[in-house]
């Protein structure tokens, strides 16, 4: 959708002109899952397909917010440093998310009558609803003429993404914020580091999406946050019996000090199985992300692959985040020649992001349109197919544009 268009849909609603645009793209996370809230390094990249947000500031303090997906009704509240949440699972707790932080973090005061178009699918493992927050944080700071710097920002806008009652972690607003054209980015936590690494030009991720929806803050919630527990409790416990006090039992310090695979042995000394599986899951996959980088800077793509493959394996057996259709994906572009392919985001449904050169991503792309969208033989694929299969390309991280 152009500007343009965004324009003339804001006027329509409104009945007034906008005067600003904020973008903030989804994003692919390349490897490095289920560890950000474990204070360890992840590696995505931005998406082109963002949150788009016509806006116009207001002389009062109320928040008006429509939508171009008729799924998502129009919402209002009014802007403030303590907000009541609309009832579990409402979109618009996104919105109240961004105008909480906003307000308490930094003074907001003015209100703001926003419209919002999505390129990004919803609830498919591509941070839809932290470009949003992301998004609505940016536009209602901007009105109020309040400059944040994007780092400083994305810490911010991960704390307030809890309002919704998911224990996420950081990635999703730290790519969306800091993100670099071209780039993917390693992102380290406390202190929050995003250091973007050049993706060669040759480099072909191809993203599909089962359709199988992941609402972090319904279907999923609890799922993540038990996940997020035991992983909590893994660490605990290893780090206990390794004999670190408390407040040292960190991923991050357990690693410094040791090799995954050492991590795994003691662990299986003390964990029971469900843990076990959780934590192995936890150190191998950050031992992947330091690999990862590296075959990155190398241009190496079959290394690369292997790491993607050998992570989606550990997210399927021992994080057990999986499920049918995201192995229908994922072996389907294996079996075409794609180098790796994983589950990409929380898991549970949601994309697959698939690693291929150049020749292969014809094929790829096509045994996945054939194999998996297209319902039977000489059926015609769904309408949408080109917002549920197609190529990254890695973008900037948010802007906002005066018109
Ligand atoms: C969601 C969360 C992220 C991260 C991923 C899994 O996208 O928002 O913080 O934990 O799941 O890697």
């Amino acid at each position: 959708m152009s500007s343009e268009t965004h324009l003339v849909a804001f006027r329509e609603h409104f009945g007034l002109e906008p005067d600003r645009l904020v973008r903030a793209p989804g994003r692919v996370n390349l490897i490095g899952e289920h560890v950000d809230y474990a204070g360890l390094p992840v590696f995505p990249m931005a998406l082109e397909q963002a949150v788009h947000v016509a806006m116009r500031p207001r002389d009062d303090r109320l928040v008006r917010a429509a939508s171009s997906d008729p799924n998502y009704p129009p919402r209002e509240f009014l802007l403030g440093s303590e907000i009541e949440p609309f009832p579990d699972g409402d979109w618009g707790n996104y919105l109240k998310a961004a105008a909480v932080a906003a307000a308490s973090r930094y003074g907001a005061d003015c209100g703001a009558d926003l419209w919002i178009h999505s390129e990004v699918p919803v609830a498919a493992g591509l941070s839809s609803s932290s470009a949003l927050v992301d998004a609505i944080l940016l536009a209602l700071l901007d009105i109020s003429n309040i400059e944040v710097d994007p780092l400083e920002l994305a810490t911010v806008a991960a704390d307030a993404e809890q309002y919704v009652g998911t224990r996420g972690g950081g990635m999703d607003q730290a790519i969306s914020l800091c993100a670099r054209e071209g780039h993917a980015a390693l992102i380290e936590f406390d202190p929050l580091r995003v250091t973007p690494v050049p993706i060669p030009g040759e480099w072909r991720f191809v993203i599909a999406d089962t359709g199988v929806q992941v609402h972090k803050s319904g279907n999923a919630r609890e799922t993540y946050n038990r996940r997020r527990a035991a992983v909590e409790e893994a660490v605990e416990q290893v780090g206990a019996h390794l004999g670190l006090g408390e407040g040292e039992r960190t991923y991050v310090r357990l690693l410094a000090e040791h090799e995954a695979d050492e991590l795994v042995s003691v662990a299986e000394e003390v964990l029971d199985d469900r843990l076990l599986a959780r934590f192995r899951h936890v150190v191998t996959e950050a031992e992947r992300v330091r690999l990862a980088e590296a075959a990155l800077r190398e241009d190496d793509l079959e290394a690369f692959g292997r790491l993607m493959d050998a992570s989606h394996e550990s997210l399927r057996d021992d994080f057990e985040v999986s499920g049918p259709e995201l192995e229908r994906l994922v072996s389907l572009a294996r079996g075409a020649g794609a180098l790796g392919a994983r589950l990409t985001g929380a898991g549970l449904g949601g994309c697959i992001v698939a690693l291929c050169a150049p020749d292969q991503v014809d094929s790829v792309l096509e045994a996945l349109r054939i194999g998996y969208f297209v319902k039977q033989p000489g059926g015609e694929a769904p309408a949408d197919l080109h917002r549920r299969l197609f190529v990254a390309i890695p973008s900037a991280g948010a802007s906002v544009r005066r018109i």
